[in-house]
């Protein structure tokens, strides 16, 4: 941990040395992301409920990379995952993304909102694999009496978002992948429909959901779009392993191995 955290900040106290030179060097910004944000509240003359130290800045950042990096690219090798084992929701998807963009352009993140197959398809991945599958934990800060069940002061609390995603008394068929549900529903994963509660609800609610929510969208939508997918040697839509690795994140226990081919082009 010593070492591999040490390294972790190394890197990205690199970033933040990077862009502070830049600053000094630009005379003025056109864009601005977080890190420019988080940077004009440090530094000398900046004092007050305000200001922040150059490592605070550091260590948001690296949580921002802890917290998206795993969490976005796992979602998009479970989704690869379940499209692969189900060739009429690949077909359907590829449908509408090259619809919507045309076989030469790249798809963009505008496009989002014209796609609500891959939406659905999102949706049932994360329904079927929330990565963060019992929520960060929280604590009772008093006794409570909640449905019937009492929860003393302190007790720590995992909220089940894997289980609830596939209770049978909610969802039909749950174990079953199919994106079509999501068609004629209005369940959203926002964290107002309790059914369906991939990135929380409340206060603590994913800091990062509309960030994954485009880039989840438009790196397999890119995936899909720019490529023919094919499974591994000796392996066909039935038999690829859907095991998971629990963890904090949930994780396929052996890595999607599936080969990229030059796209077929659609002739009409
Ligand atoms: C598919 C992608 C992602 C999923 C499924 C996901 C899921 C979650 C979940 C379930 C939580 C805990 C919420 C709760 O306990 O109520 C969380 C917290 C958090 N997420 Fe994400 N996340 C994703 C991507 C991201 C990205 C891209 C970022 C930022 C760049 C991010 C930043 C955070 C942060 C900072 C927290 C802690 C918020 C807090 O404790 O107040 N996440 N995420």
């Amino acid at each position: 941990m010593v070492r591999d955290m040490g390294r972790a900040l190394e890197i990205v106290s690199n970033f933040v040395k990077e862009r502070v030179d830049e600053l000094k060097l630009a005379e003025e910004q056109e864009t601005k992301d977080l890190l420019d944000a988080l940077l004009e509240h440090t530094g000398e003359g900046k004092q007050g409920p305000d200001s922040i130290s150059n490592q605070i800045v550091i260590i948001i950042i690296l949580e921002m990379f802890f917290a998206g990096s795993e969490t976005t690219s796992s979602t998009i090798e479970w989704a690869m995952a379940e499209l692969l084992r189900k060739p009429d929701s690949m077909k359907k998807v590829k449908e509408e993304i090259n619809r919507v963009t045309g076989p030469q352009r790249k798809v963009e993140e505008s496009d989002i909102d014209n796609l609500p197959y891959l939406q659905a398809v999102i949706k049932e991945t994360l329904r079927l694999h929330p990565v963060v599958p019992l929520l960060l934990p929280r604590n009772a800060m008093r006794d409570t009496d909640y449905m019937g069940y009492f929860i003393p002061k302190e007790t720590q609390i995992f909220v089940n978002v894997w289980a609830i995603g596939r209770d049978p008394e909610t969802w039909e068929d749950p174990l079953a992948f199919k994106p079509e549900r999501f068609l004629v529903s209005k369940i959203d994963y926002k964290g107002q429909n309790f059914e369906l509660l991939p990135f929380g609800s409340g206060r603590r609610i994913c800091l990062g959901i509309s960030l994954a929510h485009k880039v989840v969208h438009l790196g397999l939508a890119t995936l899909l779009h720019s490529f023919d997918w094919e499974l591994g040697n000796n392996i066909c839509p039935e038999t690829i392993d859907m095991n998971e690795r629990v963890g904090i994140t949930t994780r396929k226990l052996i890595p999607l191995e599936a080969i990229p081919k030059k796209r077929v082009m659609d002739a009409r």
